[in-house]
């Protein structure tokens, strides 16, 4: 039996097995994914341990992500530039480390707004952590002229910024109106809408029809941003899928099929939140 599993702390949250466990099921997979709970000072042996039990990899989460990159023998580009690792393989006495997120972030918009390019004008992005970076980095691989980007603490978005150049452009959190005038793409990135969180607030009245508004908020589905910019006409694309896409490779490296991310996949996940 192939043996994989998720990693963080706490665990108990994790959406991951429900992924996993129906792929393994819809293709039939002799294999296995459960949570894993390491503190961040066992982590390191806990994952040589997991290494010797067989097991073929890992997802890694909170707050493990940049020791997972450390101690990884391979990192893929990305992982490095984004510094932090959600994937792990294990073969041949190697550590295979990836980081999948903006991936999976790009893969939703494909699926669910086809017409969407990164290409076709600048972005925003509110918010500057972990998933902030994967996101700016995954823009601009995609070829997104200029990234403006904006969060409360400016000091984190600038620190953002230098990792990228200067296409990544840092405007003041209050200044958020005065600069989404007619861009491509909108991402909120922050907490912001999610259940027992304030809203974010922002006016989209100067949005067109053609920008596409997303949010990696998935608790709920319907964010009052997401909702806000179908009320203007806007394309939207809730951020249930980044986290199901983001799941595609690791599932393919440790278990050897491409999983699909269908309908019944994000029913499956949706009765869970
Ligand atoms: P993740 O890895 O999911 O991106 P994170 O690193 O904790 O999570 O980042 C959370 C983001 O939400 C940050 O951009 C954070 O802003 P700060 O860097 O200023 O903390 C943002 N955020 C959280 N609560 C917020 C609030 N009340 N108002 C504005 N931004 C908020």
């Amino acid at each position: 039996m192939i043996k994989a599993g998720v990693v963080g702390w706490p665990i108990e949250q994790s959406k991951s097995p429900i992924i996993h466990n129906y792929w393994l099921d819809k293709y039939n997979i002799n294999g296995s994914y459960k949570k894993i709970s390491l503190s961040p000072e066992n982590f390191k042996l806990g994952i040589k341990r997991l290494i010797n039990d067989g097991y073929a990899g890992l997802n890694i989460t909170v707050p493990h992500k940049e020791m997972a990159l450390e101690i990884s023998s391979n990192p893929t580009e990305r992982a490095k530039k984004i510094g932090a690792a959600n994937t792990l393989i294990f073969k041949k006495g190697k550590i295979y480390a990836d980081n999948t997120d903006g991936i999976g972030f790009l893969s939703n918009l494909t699926q669910l707004a086809p017409d969407w390019k990164a290409d076709l004008g600048p972005a925003v992005i509110l918010g500057a952590g972990g998933a902030s970076r994967s996101i700016v980095y995954s823009l601009l691989n995609e070829g997104a002229p200029k990234v403006i980007l904006t969060n409360r603490t400016y000091e984190r978005a600038k620190k953002l910024a230098n990792i990228f150049g200067e296409k990544v452009l840092v405007i003041n959190w209050k200044n958020i109106n005065k600069h989404i005038s007619g861009v491509n793409t909108l991402v909120n990135t922050t907490t912001l809408g999610m259940v027992g969180s304030s809203n974010l607030e922002i006016d989209l009245s100067t949005l067109s029809s053609n920008t596409l508004v997303t949010d990696i908020v998935y608790n709920p589905l319907k964010t009052p941003l997401l909702e806000d910019a179908n009320r203007i006409g806007c394309k939207t694309v809730d951020g249930l899928g980044m986290l199901l896409h983001q799941a595609v490779p690791g599932f393919k490296g440790w278990f050897g099929v491409e999983p699909k991310v269908d309908s019944a996949l994000r029913d499956r996940v949706l009765l869970e939140l």
